[in-house]
């Protein structure tokens, strides 16, 4: 459920006055006796967090040390509010069914660490009854100097490595400044401000058919209906959030609290997967809805009205897609950061791996080229058609598949600094299907080859680019059946050159095809499942790309990329 009061109501009707503070100091953390008013008991104290919690709030890095709840909204128990509020509080606060008001305060580098909780607790509530805490609007902490140090807000100091510096991050300096110059750019005055509020009663009791209609106008769009009624209640909530938005256009007070309200929005949209450009019409929508209901007014000053409208409806927009913008970069680098910490994982696992190869390479690798030699020895004394004869021809296929295994994984494991030239790629396909011809698993099997006649340039490792031929290949042979085709062909597309193996195989299910590229990953009785890794590995370093298509019954479709060379 959404509080009745929001956040910004609930920060003007809050503490705000400093005999309060005094009195509500002397009387602890309890609301009731701290003898003020009934309208401002509403908040209450509901926790210190045991060390200064690091949090986003709103659209703030902040240290959190007191979390407060509006008492009259509440439907969860103190427990349930955990010590680190979620990042973002108002949407707990919907969540938990009260206004969440989490405050700070300037803290000294040893909060937390030295300072009594009792101690702090009552220095948040001086704090807050101060500064009047609001679940929207959080203020900015700031730092005590140290030695050498130009103190000021958290955002310059502690937050400095977590959130690095660009040129349009939020900052609320800068986000004061941006919006400041918006409406200088647009022209937005006091009289226009003053103007749109001399509206507001009459415009007041139409909004809600405007909010209605909006949203009757997205379920018709089949991209927006998804996401309008993706959850229980969604629709509802949202026709409470809009009519709040527009009944806020008429305040008649914009000012940064104001800007820090509406900057939330973009970060919602994101968060939901609202692709930015429904913004556009969305706010057409509602652009036309308003003009039409005040023209039909027919005010004195309409011109001057409708004017000020448009100006405020386009900062509106700009903020939206601003905040959008961020946070869509922000969860781009969130995901990067997840990306390389993979890669992190993978390379520390490959070096175990590394360590697991070159050993194995020493213990099994010599020992098995001597045992294959021994085996080579005794099956060239017996006599042809000597009944052990098969036996050592077993032998020997078992050695060579294990020495294969062995080479996989010294491949996977300690892979080579590619020595780049420049190669026809049709070459080097036309040698590994040379090497594949005596290959068992492509008796009975049709292979076709195309593209091969004309050079195709690339800058590559030929023996690299080979290994990848083949084990694609054989991927290929040991998907089809007897009478099944594999076709290779060779294309040029803008400044790439592509290599395309296609069988008429099994076909892989979906499940297995997002995993395929997991080094050990296998569906085979034999296999390492080292081979599309070492693909993958490879067709990387060439700053290339593979892809494969595949549909079960009917056959798989491997696309490897490389940069076309000069
Ligand atoms: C100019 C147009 C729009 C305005 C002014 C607007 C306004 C808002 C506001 C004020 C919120 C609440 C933000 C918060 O407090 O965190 C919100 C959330 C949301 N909006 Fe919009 N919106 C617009 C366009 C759209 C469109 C086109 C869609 C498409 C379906 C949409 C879907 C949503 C959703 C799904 C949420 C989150 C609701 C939830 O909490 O579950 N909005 N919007």
């Amino acid at each position: 459920m959404v509080p009745e009061m929001t956040a910004t109501s609930c920060h003007r009707k809050l503490h705000r006055c400093k005999l309060c503070a005094s009195r509500a100091l002397q009387g602890g953390n309890s609301a009731e006796s701290d003898g003020l008013p009934p309208e401002r008991r509403s908040t209450e104290v509901i926790g210190v967090t045991p060390e200064p919690a690091r949090n986003f709030i709103g659209r703030k890095r902040v240290e959190l040390s007191a979390v407060f709840r509006h008492k009259s909204a509440s439907a969860a128990s103190d427990a349930s509010i955990p010590w680190a509020v979620p990042a973002n509080s108002s949407e707990y606060a919907r969540e938990t069914g009260g206004v969440i008001v989490a405050f700070y305060l300037p803290i000294p580098h040893s909060f937390g660490r030295t300072m009594p909780a009792k101690t702090r607790l009552r220095s948040c509530v001086l704090a807050a009854l101060f500064c009047g805490p609001s679940a929207t609007q959080v203020w900015t902490p700031m730092r005590e100097k140290k030695d050498g140090e130009s103190g000021g807000p958290m955002f310059g100091g502690a937050c400095k490595a977590t959130r690095p510096k660009s040129p349009w991050r939020y900052n609320p300096g800068m986000a004061e400044a941006l919006f400041s110059e918006m409406k200088a750019f647009v022209g937005f005055s006091e009289a226009d401000a003053a103007a749109l509020k001399s509206v507001k009663s009459q415009i007041t009791p139409v909004l809600s058919d405007i909010v209605v209609g909006f949203y009757d106008q997205l379920l018709k769009n089949q991209g927006t209906r998804n996401v309008l009624l993706e959850g229980p209640g969604r629709l509802a909530r949202l026709r409470v959030f809009l009519l709040e938005w527009l009944e806020q256009l008429f305040c008649g007070c914009y000012d940064f609290a104001y800007y820090e309200t509406r900057a939330r929005i973009g970060r919602t949209h994101v968060r939901v997967d609202l692709p930015q450009h429904y913004m556009f019409t969305a706010m057409s929508y509602i652009r036309l809805s308003l003009v039409r209901v005040i023209r039909g007014f027919g005010l004195e000053n309409e011109m001057q009205v409708l004017g000020a409208l448009h100006k405020l409806l386009d900062i509106e927009l700009a903020i939206m897609n601003d905040t959008y913008r961020e946070d869509y970069v922000d969860r781009i680098q969130a995901a990067e950061r997840v990306q390389f910490e993979q890669r992190i994982s993978e390379s520390e696992h490959l070096a175990t791996i590394g360590q697991l190869a070159a050993s194995l390479a020493h213990e099994i690798k010599n020992p098995l080229a001597g045992i294959s030699g021994a085996i080579q020895v005794l099956g060239a004394e017996m006599e042809d058609g000597h009944a052990h004869k098969e036996i050592i021809a077993e032998a020997l296929r078992q050695i060579d598949r294990l020495d294969a295994a062995v080479r996989d994984l010294l491949l996977y494991a300690r892979p080579q600094q590619p020595a780049l030239q420049r190669e026809d790629l049709g070459q080097i396909l036309a040698h590994a299907l040379i090497l594949l011809r005596q290959e068992p698993a492509f008796r009975g099997l049709r292979v076709r080859c195309e593209g091969i006649t004309m050079p195709h340039w690339v800058h590559v490792d030929g023996a690299q680019v080979k290994q990848v031929i083949v084990n694609l290949m054989i991927n290929a042979a040991h998907a089809c059946e007897e009478g099944g085709e594999i076709e290779c062909r060779i294309e040029s597309v803008s400044d790439s050159v592509r290599l395309v193996v296609e069988d008429t195989g099994c076909g892989i299910r979906p499940d297995v095809l997002t995993r395929v590229f997991e080094p050990f990953f296998t569906t085979k009785a034999r296999g390492t499942g080292l081979g599309l890794a070492i693909c993958r590995r490879i067709v990387e370093v060439h700053n290339g790309r593979i892809e494969i298509q595949s549909v079960p019954g009917r056959g798989t479709r491997v696309i490897v990329e490389l940069p076309r060379a000069a």
